[in-house]
């Protein structure tokens, strides 16, 4: 089975790498990554953590650009790239402008899309924006519903899908956290080297790790986020590392408010591997990113998450993750209450609400099982065409085109 990844932002990368390791390492199984690189450098970071080498790379990245470009140049060029490679089956991660194009594109030519991370609804457009858009197309358009949690496959079954193109497998950021942590604690080396990289780990203080970067935040929110940061910096306890996002729209405003901070590291985006050692030290975590509220939950850390609405509740429901916004007050007051709570009593908390570790070998195998029922169903349609066309003869007529079903494969 030929099946084509194809990936285009840094949290799509984190979370397909896993996928991507564990299609590489099946044996029937014909890996292809295609990159759009609608970002460029935060992807290559993690391509090159994970030792990941792509097969095409469209290299679409422009500065500011506008969803509107970026769609309308991956539609361009992942056209193309469908039609030569041909791909049996293409996978797609999450809800960005790559997912989306990329699984229209595949609609308009027949190809059979896998959706990793399926059933995450807000069910407000507006928030996130676009990719709760995004992400219910992708579904629209998938065959099959690789559902991080039990919940998403519930959202799925609302809106009616299914069951057959649902599958449970859990997050596989869950796999690349374990992957990395796993790493960093096997090696000494790197632990001294990481530890030497951040002398403000050793100063005794609470590390306030911090990240954002939503669309919606644009602007007034992320000034209010901003002050937020510098009340949260006057305690003395305290020291907050914010690696920026390149986008300049979070970049510039964060670094014009808070570049003079005390106790406030701006910094840029670290590989993945240098975060999630950061993540393991952090006593509080503060952001707006989907994959962050994942893997702080994973790890046992207080999360407070800069939206009105998640797509992500489990989290919350289990007591790590706190929904506060963008207003000042809100941020600082659930900060001073968490960041009393000891490590020992987050611990406690159930950390595995988003999964196991092992969900790329499940996904890969629904892939392999539906390539085996494919096989099946072909030999079973040769058997019996051939009754058919058996038939047909008989009666002197000709055999009708088979229906093309988007689900068969
Ligand atoms: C995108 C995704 C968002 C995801 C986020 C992860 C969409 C609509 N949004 O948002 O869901 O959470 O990625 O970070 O798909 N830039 C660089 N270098 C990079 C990356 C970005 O310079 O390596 C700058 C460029 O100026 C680029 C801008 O950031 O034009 C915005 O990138 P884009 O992918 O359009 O949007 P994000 O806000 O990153
Ligand atoms: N991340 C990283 N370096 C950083 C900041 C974040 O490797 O400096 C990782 C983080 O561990 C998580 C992912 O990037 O896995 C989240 O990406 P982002 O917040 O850009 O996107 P989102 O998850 O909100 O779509």
């Amino acid at each position: 089975m030929r099946v084509m990844s194809v990936v285009g932002t840094r949290p799509e990368a984190i979370k397909m790498a896993p996928v991507i390791k564990a299609l590489q390492a099946h044996p029937n199984m014909n890996s292809v990554l295609c990159l759009t690189a609608q970002h460029r450098e935060m992807l290559d970071q993690v391509l090159e953590i994970f030792a990941i080498k792509a097969d095409f790379d469209l290299d679409l990245m422009q500065p500011s650009q506008t969803l509107n470009g970026l769609s309308s140049r991956i539609f361009q060029s992942i056209d193309e790239l469908l039609a030569s490679a041909k791909p049996d089956v293409v996978l797609v991660h999450g809800d960005t402008t790559t997912a989306f194009v990329t699984s229209v594109a595949c609609f308009h030519r027949n190809i059979p899309v896998g959706h990793v991370e399926a059933g995450l609804r807000t069910y407000d457009l507006s928030r996130p924006f676009p990719e709760e858009m995004n992400r219910r197309i992708v579904d629209l358009v998938s065959t099959f519903l690789f559902a991080p949690t039990e919940r998403a496959k519930q959202n799925l079954l609302a809106e009616r899908v299914s069951s057959d193109e649902i599958h449970v497998t859990g997050n596989t950021i869950v796999d690349s956290l374990r992957f990395m942590i796993a790493k960093i604690d096997d090696d000494p080396e790197l632990q001294l080297s990481l530890a030497e990289r951040f002398t403000v780990l050793t100063s005794g203080r609470k590390l306030v790790l911090v990240t954002g970067h939503r669309r919606e935040s644009f602007g007034p929110g992320f000034e209010r986020i901003c002050q937020a940061l510098s009340r949260i910096a006057e305690r003395s306890d305290v020291e907050l590392i914010y690696p920026l996002h390149l986008n300049p729209n979070v970049s510039k405003p964060v670094n014009n408010i808070l570049g003079r901070a005390r106790r406030v590291h701006l910094i840029p985006p670290t590989d993945y591997m240098t975060f999630v050692h950061l993540l393991s030290r952090a006593a509080v975590v503060i952001t707006d990113s989907g994959g962050v509220q994942e893997e702080a939950v994973s790890l046992g850390k207080r999360v407070l998450v800069m939206r009105e609405l998640t797509e992500r509740p489990e989290g919350i429901e289990a007591g790590l993750a706190h929904l506060v916004g963008t207003d000042p007050n809100l941020i600082c007051s659930k900060f001073e209450e968490v960041v009393e709570v000891s490590d020992e009593t987050s611990r406690e908390i159930n950390q595995s609400v988003y999964g196991d570790g092992n969900a790329a070998p499940r996904i890969v195998a629904e892939l392999a099982k539906s390539q085996g029922l494919r096989n099946r169903n072909a030999t079973e349609r040769t058997k019996s065409n051939m009754h058919v066309l058996g038939e047909l003869a008989t009666a002197g007529m000709r055999r009708a085109s088979p229906k093309y079903t988007r689900r068969a494969i």
